[in-house]
């Protein structure tokens, strides 16, 4: 179950055969083509070209290996551009149109796009979609990167026009949903709508969210059209797509993933690691340089589960120093071998390299591949080896993903929230979200990112860090449910609408909790002040609320003793954001309290359960003693787990 991404459009035909051949002597099963080709694919309007594809699929083929094909819609070629200049989309940020001479050139508002992109998509179908060679499609790549999820065109204004008189059906009500009386900004009619866009200053919160859920909506649209035109040709071809984060795009991710068969996701811990930890302090992000923050990979990975609950495949695995983040290390010795195994542990069937052979030529030339542009094999190699062997051996794809214990809820609305009414500057729905699951992680947690349509039913403890738009389903849920739920601060503190509910927040809630959020104040990042909670003092920081807690239980409390934490009955709501010391030691009462088991082991140390097996990953640069049993049947190393290294034992049930 490993593959890699593979460009035959960059290299001399002649090379194909033996790139096909070692890539086999490697063991690899799978290779992905094809998503940048539209070039080569139809070089003029109308002309399609596949002799080279079908020769290259070809090649491959007769070297044992399957194909994944991608459409090539992430750049539409320069003569497309030029006959429909329409297609390109605007930054809502300057308003300036974002030209050709990269990728992701195009525009989700564009009816010409839409058009051309199901053209091109049915051309590839008709021809490849019986073909026994290819076993699948990945469509468009990594949809919504570069922060192109957003456009200001004049396409997309008119569609949002249409896509708000779907939704408000009338003027006025659009108007009183936004509160568009204030500051005079009522509407006469549909058509007269803006963007939320290069305005003098803020734009009402109401009409930014219905911005954003437009956009996400065209983004889903636009894909689930691609995904059923490939259906209806290509009926027993896998569909998957490589996910961008929902928390870099702002997109419904979970709509996105609904109409294909598994999902993908690209892996660069070192690359995500630079960016997430910029202005971190140096100490910080020196320690994980070489090895990627310990959580940030499978924050991702559990999240790409998490979107059909089912496993998933890394489509693209760092395999070497990347070209785009601030600086761009090598990795340390043994990490590809060990992130590969981090990402089956969590659920992938298949893990993919990124790329092949390291271009000589173009944007990405400092990237590194399997091999280097003279053909020799790089550090990737021997490791990837050793991971096929492992992984084959330990039978690790065989193993069932079964529901973990513990959840987190997540969603896109939340972000939408925080992005559009930031209120502290400290308050940011992913560091928020992240700390939680870095928290359970280091507790040796197995977690489910969830949505709240999702069967709460194998939960024991289901958490919410930031969920600040809720409706009456979800209470009732939550009411029906016999897990605990922890609520973070924020929680149902907006309507649909973006409104402040009537009853204060954390309105709907109240059903479940009966407090009152009084007033909210958000503190710098350093202002932090005490909390209490079992005798003991943690911290209170970022975002606080001053809760009216009159009828429900008190049990942490700010520095002047106002309840800070309070519970009733299944439900624990917190009041304001607080430290990493307080987390652990909270989320380990919580689990304990409801039979999850934890560990406290180094905080370097990840531990996670796949099937019969369960894993333990070391981050650190020392050899880490696992406390486990001495009846202990290893399958991989054994209770020292070496600098980088991991141990696989087999759990007991
Ligand atoms: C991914 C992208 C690839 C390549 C890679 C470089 O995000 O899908 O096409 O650009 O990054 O790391």
């Amino acid at each position: 179950m490993f593959g890699v991404c593979y460009y035959p459009e960059h290299w001399p035909q002649a090379q194909w055969e033996q790139d096909a051949q070692m890539m086999s002597e490697l063991g690899l099963t799978y290779v992905r083509i094809g998503e940048f080709a539209w070039s080569r694919l139809e070089p003029n309007p109308g002309e399609l070209d596949f002799t080279w594809l079908d020769q290259a699929i070809l090649t491959l083929n007769n070297a044992g290996l399957k194909v994944v094909i991608c459409t090539p819609t992430a750049t539409p070629p320069k003569w497309l551009i030029d006959q429909h200049p329409e297609i390109l989309p605007v930054d809502p940020n300057t308003g300036a149109t974002r030209g050709f001479g990269s990728r992701r050139h195009y525009d989700f508002s564009s009816v010409q796009y839409l058009q051309q992109s199901l053209r091109i998509t049915r051309a590839l179908a008709l021809r490849y979609g019986s073909h026994n060679g290819i076993v699948g499609w990945q469509t468009d790549n990594e949809l919504c990167c570069h922060d192109t999820a957003l456009s200001g065109s004049s396409n997309a204004r008119s569609a949002f026009q249409a896509w708000c008189s779907d939704q408000y059906l009338s003027i006025e009500k659009l108007n009183t949903d936004w509160g568009n009386v204030f500051w005079s900004m009522e509407y006469r009619d549909f058509t007269e709508i803006e963007l939320p866009i290069l305005a003098v200053t803020e734009t009402s919160p109401a009409h930014r969210l219905a911005y954003r859920r437009f956009s996400s909506d065209q983004v889903v649209n636009y894909h689930t059209l691609m995904v059923a035109e490939i259906r209806q040709h290509a009926p027993d071809q896998f569909i998957t797509h490589n996910f961008i984060p929902m928390n870099e795009t702002a997109v419904d991710n979970f709509a996105l993933a609904a109409p294909l068969d598994f999902t993908s996701y690209d892996n660069y811990p070192l690359g995500r690691t630079d960016l997430m930890l910029t202005g971190a302090p140096a100490d910080q992000l020196r320690r994980y340089m070489r090895t990627g923050h310990p959580d940030f990979a499978t924050y991702y990975h559990d999240q790409t589960r998490g979107l059909l609950n089912r496993s998933f495949w890394v489509m693209e695995q760092q395999p070497g120093p990347v070209n785009w983040a601030n600086n761009n290390p090598r990795p340390a010795p043994g990490m590809i071998r060990f992130w590969t195994l981090e990402a089956f542990a969590h659920g992938a069937d298949c893990v993919c390299y990124f790329r092949w052979r390291q271009a000589p030529f173009a944007q990405e030339q400092m990237h590194a591949g399997l091999l280097r542009p003279d053909n020799s094999k790089t550090e990737a190699w021997p490791e990837a080896q050793q991971a096929m062997l492992e992984v084959s051996k330990l039978d690790i794809t065989n193993q069932t993903i079964q529901s973990a214990s513990v959840a987190i809820i997540t969603g896109v609305e939340g972000l939408w929230v925080s992005d559009i009414e930031k209120q502290g500057e400290a308050y940011d729905f992913n560091s928020v979200q992240f700390s939680y699951y870095s928290a359970l992680r280091e507790l040796g947690v197995t977690v489910d990112f969830i949505s709240v349509d999702a069967d709460f039913s194998p939960y024991a403890l289901i958490i919410a860090p930031s969920l600040p738009i809720i409706d009456s389903a979800f209470v009732e849920k939550c009411k029906n449910s016999s897990a605990e739920f922890v609520f973070g601060p924020r929680s149902g503190a907006k309507t649909s609408e973006f409104g402040y509910p009537t009853d204060l927040p954390p309105g709907l809630l109240q059903t479940l909790l009966p407090i009152r959020v009084l007033s909210v104040e958000t503190l710098r990042e350093d202002f932090a002040e005490v909390l209490t909670w079992n005798d003991r003092q943690y911290e209170s920081c970022r975002w606080r609320e001053q809760l009216d807690a009159a009828n429900s239980e008190v049990i942490a409390t700010y520095y002047n003793d106002e309840p800070a934490i309070v519970r009733s009955g299944q439900f624990t709501y917190l009041g304001t954001l607080t430290n990493r010391a307080f987390l652990l030691d909270f989320l380990q009462q919580q689990c304990e309290h409801n039979g999850v088991r934890t560990y406290r082991f180094d905080k370097d140390i990840r531990v996670v359960q796949r099937g019969a097996l369960m894993f333990a990953f070391n981050y650190s640069e020392q050899p880490q003693v696992l406390p486990i049993a001495a009846n202990t049947q290893w399958l991989l190393g054994n209770a020292t787990v070496e600098p980088h290294g991991i141990a696989v034992w087999r759990a007991i049930e």
